[in-house]
């Protein structure tokens, strides 16, 4: 018998429908370390409620993106699909962890100052860890008040990974603040009370894969776009990936080639080897001599190619809610008897008195 696998774990908010961004950057690259190592992927919920939002909504879109990341080749017999709510212990551990973090620091997370800017407040950047919160309110703009949920956000998103006690986390470079907070609140228990907890590595991918927006190269492909012909979903349908493909942004000049002075072309290139998976070099000798109508042309039908078998597969399952439903279950198991023991863990190394049984 080899060596046990490690445990990887991954979350991702039930934001709606994913774009080829998450599919490509994210989702795809978990669907490769299945084999590889223990699994543990959940749909956070409870970091969803930390901005406004509508209960129905949300319980759709929990479903609806269980239903997505099965059907973009997360194997529920391979990985343990579940979801934040159906394990007892991310908020209980993470209670305990906020015990451990001083205010200042949470106040001084770039994305918790990106939502605070969002909803129309300015956060003061004052440096002092004693300080209380002070915000000045920019007036009409403001929409609600912040509340103590955005702010405790990365304590959660720490629970999250050290309650299973995770070696290596897949997120995307945006998320590395929160894992450096995660490892420094690790290292902070181990030393206050005793080594606990594995200290996570962030897994963020070699490749960088970052699929920009249709509309405008320089910037991310994104959900939050305000223009929607800038992004593609894994559930438009074929005719509307198509559309969204043909009317990209291009270059100046004719050649195809990935450029940094050519990002629209670039993009179009990348999407089509991840997907096709011929390499870039191949694909610009491929197309030497074709216009940018012939590229759009060929990424369209590959996008649409790919996304098929993972559209036909979403629909048959998004039906199906007694098999979601077993998957949720199986999976909430397998989560809750490993957050059980450590948690336990956890929970006597802090002092609590043990629950007579
Ligand atoms: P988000 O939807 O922004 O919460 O992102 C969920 C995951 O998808 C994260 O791991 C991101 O890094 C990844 N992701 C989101 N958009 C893109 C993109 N345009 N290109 C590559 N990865 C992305
Ligand atoms: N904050 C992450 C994001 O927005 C989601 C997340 C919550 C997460 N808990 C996590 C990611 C634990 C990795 C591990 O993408």
């Amino acid at each position: 018998m080899g060596e046990p696998k490690k445990v990887i774990l991954t979350c991702a908010q039930p934001t709606g429908v994913l774009t080829m961004g998450n599919y490509l950057g994210a989702v795809k690259n978990w669907a490769s370390m299945l084999g590889s190592y223990q699994c543990f992927f959940g749909v956070v919920d409870q970091h969803a409620i930390t901005t406004k939002y509508v209960p129905a909504n949300l319980r759709k879109n929990t479903l609806s993106c269980v239903a997505q990341y099965i059907a973009c080749g997360l194997d529920p017999k391979q990985a343990n699909l579940f979801i934040q709510s159906h394990v007892t212990g991310h908020t209980e551990l993470a209670w305990l962890l906020s015990c451990l973090t001083p205010i200042g620091e949470l106040q001084r997370m770039t994305q918790f100052k990106e939502k605070v800017a969002q909803l129309g407040f300015k956060a003061s950047d004052n440096e002092d860890v004693t300080s209380e919160l002070k915000f000045s309110h920019s007036g009409s703009r403001a929409q609600s008040s912040i509340n103590a949920g955005l702010l405790m956000y990365p304590v959660l998103m720490a629970a999250d990974i050290l309650l299973y006690n995770a070696d290596a986390v897949p997120v995307g470079s945006d998320q590395r603040q929160h894992l450096e907070l995660c490892r420094d609140l690790a290292q902070r228990f181990n030393h206050t009370y005793s080594d606990t907890f594995t200290i996570p590595e962030p897994f963020i991918p070699k490749s960088g894969a970052r699929i920009m927006s249709l509309q405008e190269p320089a910037s991310k492909m994104s959900k939050s776009d305000a223009n929607q012909s800038a992004t593609l979903y894994i559930l438009d349908d074929p005719d509307v990936l198509r559309k969204k493909i043909m009317s990209a942004v291009t270059d100046s000049g004719s050649e195809i080639k990935v450029s940094e002075d050519k990002p629209g072309v670039s993009n179009l290139l990348q999407i089509h080897s991840l997907l096709s998976g011929t390499s870039m070099t191949e694909l610009e000798l491929h197309f030497t001599g074709q216009g940018y109508g012939a590229l759009k042309q060929e990424v369209a039908d590959v996008v649409v190619a790919a996304m098929e078998p993972v559209q036909a597969r979403y629909s048959e399952l998004i039906k199906d809610k007694g098999y979601l439903e077993s998957v949720l279950k199986d999976g909430a198991d397998a989560a809750q008897q490993r957050a059980y023991k450590m948690l336990s863990k956890v929970y006597r190394k802090a002092g609590f008195v043990e629950r007579p049984r």
